[in-house]
């Protein structure tokens, strides 16, 4: 275990680490200098992907989450109508199916139950084709899917699930390039998302050199109770990632909301004992996320702030602001989790809790 674990204290840690090599993995023979290969989602990829009009994403936990983040490329970049819903609810809805949907599953361990019976009832349903972008490849997932774009995370040991998710969000620019294509993206569309992948992993070094000064937020959060967790935009996701990072593994409730909410509730909870992370690249909904921020600010609530090197969002008694290299909006999502991956882990190991296996939750869930 110490052997596998290396020079890490936790697999979480070893994880959260091979981000970088991981996303390199996931790209390499996927991409050219300037197109992504449909080739690396089988060799069927071409005909089944010709009549492709809509796509339907369905996963669970961690992998709903980037389903989510997925829902606003496919949308924004390529002009594909798409929806989003955990297996569990999925499965047990009477979806009215358009006309070629293809459906497509996330998902780590490829043996979630309720996934793998989404799947099954996707097929009944009369959806146009199934593709699953996993990470383990003789999975059950995999098998019973047309199309399959296999994430090339390497085995995940943490409970909390880290490099699958960043290759997973990967995975889901490869499909945005190669069905928006068809439709609403350029060719220097897909240059700009295929040079921004390249730079992806290095990226993500940069923001895993910002660790000590994630560390050093730690004593505002170990003993709190609450914590919450703001985005806007494609960060409103990856709140919820943070948020749910947070509670799996330091067992502090947090919740996450996309910030123009609050005044519609989470604004009646705010105060100087509920930390509030905010996720703040510079992207066209910074004005307003700033004047939520101040909305926080305006009733004693402790601010967090990840934000982008250009952006103005000033340190003062009640805000703390950790400052990250500037970066495409398109990157954004997958750099930002990885700063809130790292503040549960440092929240969770002062804590003292199992990091590796947190208390009551499982790797993969293959019961319903
Ligand atoms: C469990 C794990 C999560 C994971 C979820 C979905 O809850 O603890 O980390 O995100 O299952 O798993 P999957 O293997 O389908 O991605």
């Amino acid at each position: 275990d110490a052997a596998a674990r290396g020079e890490y204290r936790h697999y979480m840690l070893k994880e959260i680490h091979e981000q970088p090599r991981a996303i390199a993995d996931t790209l390499e023979n996927r991409i050219g200098l300037e197109r992504v290969y449909e080739q690396a989602f089988g060799h069927a990829a071409t005909d089944l992907f010709a009549d492709i009009e809509a796509v339907q994403i369905v996963a669970c936990g961690t992998s709903y989450h980037a389903g989510l983040i997925g829902r606003y490329w496919l949308e924004g970049l390529a002009s594909l109508p798409c929806t989003v819903e955990v297996a569990s609810e999925f499965r047990y809805r009477k979806p009215r199916v358009a006309p070629h949907t293809l459906f497509v599953t996330l998902s780590q361990s490829g043996e979630t139950a309720d996934t793998l019976a989404a799947l099954a009832y996707a097929r009944e349903l009369g959806f146009a084709h199934t593709l699953a972008i996993c990470n383990a490849p003789e999975s059950s997932l995999v098998r019973g899917s047309e199309l399959v774009l296999m994430t090339q995370a390497g085995p995940e040991i943490g409970v909390a699930s880290t490099k699958a998710f960043t290759t997973q969000l990967v995975a889901l620019l490869l499909l945005v390039a190669v069905l928006g294509r068809r439709h609403a993206l350029s060719p220097e569309g897909e240059t700009h998302i295929v040079q921004l992948l390249r730079s992806l992993p290095g990226q993500i070094e940069q923001v895993l050199g910002l660790d000590a000064a994630v560390q050093a937020w730690v004593p505002f959060f170990a003993n709190k109770q609450h914590a919450l967790f703001l985005g806007r935009g494609t960060q409103y996701p990856v709140a919820m990632e943070g948020a749910l990072k947070l509670k799996e593994i330091s067992y502090i409730h947090a919740e996450a909301y996309p910030a123009g909410e609050l005044k519609h509730g989470p604004l009646a909870l705010v105060d100087s004992d509920m930390p509030v992370v905010a996720v703040a690249p510079n992207n066209e909904l910074l004005e307003k996320l700033q004047s939520n921020l101040q909305e926080v600010r305006a009733r004693g609530g402790e601010l967090f702030v990840f934000a982008d090197a250009q952006n103005a969002i000033r340190e003062d008694a009640q805000t703390h602001v950790i400052t990250v290299p500037p970066t495409d909006d398109l990157l954004a999502p997958i750099v930002y989790t990885v700063l809130l991956q790292l503040l549960a882990y440092h929240v969770a190991v002062s804590k003292g809790a199992d990091i590796d296996q947190p208390r009551n939750l499982a790797k993969s869930v293959t019961v319903e």
